[in-house]
């Protein structure tokens, strides 16, 4: 539905010109199967309307063809381009943009490992299924039980990140009876963030040891039986754009790996992950084929240049499988126009917020926003996408143009949200956190339920107490009855909720 020609507003960013039809989904931000039928979004075959009516909103909606063709693609093109070159790609899907027993399953079906990062991850991948062979270990303070958990299920790797963690994973290993396969973290000293990467010589942060470390701590690994050195590890960062970063981190580790080599065996590379995705129109990625095939090219070229051979590489992407094949709908609440120098901002409320979507209040991160249940021909309206908190700063889309009668009831999507919001997600506010639902070939179910005010107050020790004041001034814990009603079948977390799922909280 095209308008008539749009007037950018002055409050607008400057990336975000006023578009012609407020209504479409824009190339590369929504889910692949994400269309307009009848006028409503229709995502894996199931309307918004749909979802909204069974499941309530907030809602986290994953288009599950588009995930697993997106994990198969990245898979595809690293291990394409680096068997071009010579060598190996292994890819590991980093469970932290988003895990469940599900998507684990689904990473492993497709070919991929899958990445972890504490016990509670780990127990996820494992009541997956997921062979503990395919799993890898990172964390800057791993426990020793989660040390001990790992090497005593038989964990694939796990990325050491410091010297003590050599002589902690060492004596596991050992007490379990186990060799344990292992990866040393390393500072490439560079720095990556969307268009840019910044190289520095001195590290000053938390992750790994520094290059300069490597080979004393190498040589500690090799020292112990119970541990068996893959190699070097480093992850330079978030929603990288282009290869540059990954070719400078690349080189500078290959400088230490041919020194390693001297004294050994160092069957692997490992990249990290940050492959960036598209939030708005302003983002441009390039393309993972040719992001895989200029990496691959670097790591050919700079193996050459030592004269080393070319080592098994490992990446471990998580944002961009899962990020764009996920959407959240919202179901609209008060919208307000708010003039500011002379120029109007719609602030359309939703009925989450930061308690679901924290990218925004943490890294300033823009999305992206449509009407779902409608088209509109209304003039375009800058809006702000505001949640229910209480705080300023909870937006969770800060600028768009949406058709400006947008209205109470309406329910929105939110572009790529898959990735790191549903497990950034808090209980801020006392808001239960949103269910996540997948979507495929005009089905729908529930990865994860969403969290009920049973769930809420489950952990509260003093739930069916009351304190009274006596008269002589000290308070008076006393037992009470709570009427199942108030506390439980009837409540809800303040988000729309539907019947369905008030029953999937008991
Ligand atoms: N490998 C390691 C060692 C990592 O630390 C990370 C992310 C990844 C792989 C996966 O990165 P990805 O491909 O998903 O970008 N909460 C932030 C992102 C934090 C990423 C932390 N590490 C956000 O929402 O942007």
């Amino acid at each position: 539905m095209a308008n008539s020609p749009s007037t950018t507003n002055p409050l607008a960013p400057g990336w975000l010109a006023a578009p012609d039809d407020a209504n479409a989904f824009a190339d590369g931000l929504w889910p692949s199967s994400a269309t307009r039928v009848d006028g409503e979004l229709v995502i894996g075959g199931v309307s918004a309307s749909d979802l909204a009516a069974r499941y309530g909103t907030p809602l986290y909606v994953v288009d599950e063809a588009d995930a697993r063709s997106r994990a198969r693609e990245v898979r595809t093109a690293f291990e394409a381009e680096f068997a071009r070159v010579g060598t190996s790609a292994r890819l590991y899907y980093a469970g932290k943009a988003f895990l469940s027993t599900e998507v684990a399953r689904w990473m492993v079906d497709d070919g991929l490992n899958i990445d972890v990062c504490s016990g509670g991850e780990l127990a996820v991948a494992l009541a997956a299924g997921v062979d503990p062979a395919r799993l890898g270990f990172h964390g800057n303070n791993k426990s020793l039980g989660e040390i001990d958990d790992a090497t005593r299920v038989g964990i694939g790797t796990i990325i050491i990140d410091s010297a003590i963690e050599v002589e902690r994973v060492a004596a596991a290993a050992e007490r379990n009876g186990t060799v344990q396969s292992v990866r040393l973290r390393v500072n490439s000293g560079v720095h990556a963030h969307t268009h840019e990467y910044l190289a520095t010589a001195h590290e000053d942060q938390k992750f790994g040891v520094t290059l300069e470390e490597a080979p004393g701590l190498v040589a500690a690994i090799r020292s112990r039986h119970s541990l068996r050195f893959l190699g070097l590890h480093c992850h330079i960062g978030s929603q990288i754009f282009d290869a540059d970063g990954f070719g400078e981190s690349a080189s500078r580790l290959l400088a230490v790996h041919a020194r390693l080599l001297e004294d050994g065996p160092v069957p692997e590379l490992n990249l990290g992950g940050g492959f960036g995705i598209a939030y708005t129109t302003a983002d441009t990625p390039t393309p993972i084929r040719q992001l895989a095939a200029r990496i691959a090219d670097i790591v050919a070229d700079e193996c050459a240049r030592l004269d080393i051979p070319l080592p098994a590489v490992a990446f471990e992407p998580g944002r961009w499988i899962i990020g764009p094949a996920g959407i959240t709908l919202y179901t609209s609440g008060t919208t307000k126009a708010v003039d500011v120098s002379g120029a109007s901002r719609l602030y359309v409320s939703v009925d989450g917020g930061m308690s679901d979507n924290a990218r925004p209040a943490l890294y300033g991160a823009d999305y992206s926003v449509r009407i779902a249940n409608r088209v509109s021909d209304a003039e375009p309206a800058l809006v702000r996408i505001a949640g229910k908190h209480c705080e300023s700063g909870d937006i969770v889309v800060d600028a768009d143009y949406l058709p400006g009668d947008v209205a109470p009831g309406d329910l929105l999507a939110v572009a790529a949200t898959g990735a790191y919001c549903w497990s950034l997600a808090s209980n801020y506010n006392y808001l239960g956190r949103p269910a996540v639902v997948a979507v495929r070939d005009g089905e729908s179910r529930v990865l994860v339920r969403g969290e009920t005010i049973d769930d809420l107050l489950a952990r509260d020790t003093g739930v069916g107490m009351v304190s009274t004041i006596s008269t002589t001034g000290g308070s008076v814990i006393e037992p009470v009855e709570i009427p199942g009603d108030v506390v439980s079948t009837s409540s809800t977390t303040g988000r729309t909720t539907t019947h369905e799922q008030r029953n999937t909280g008991r």
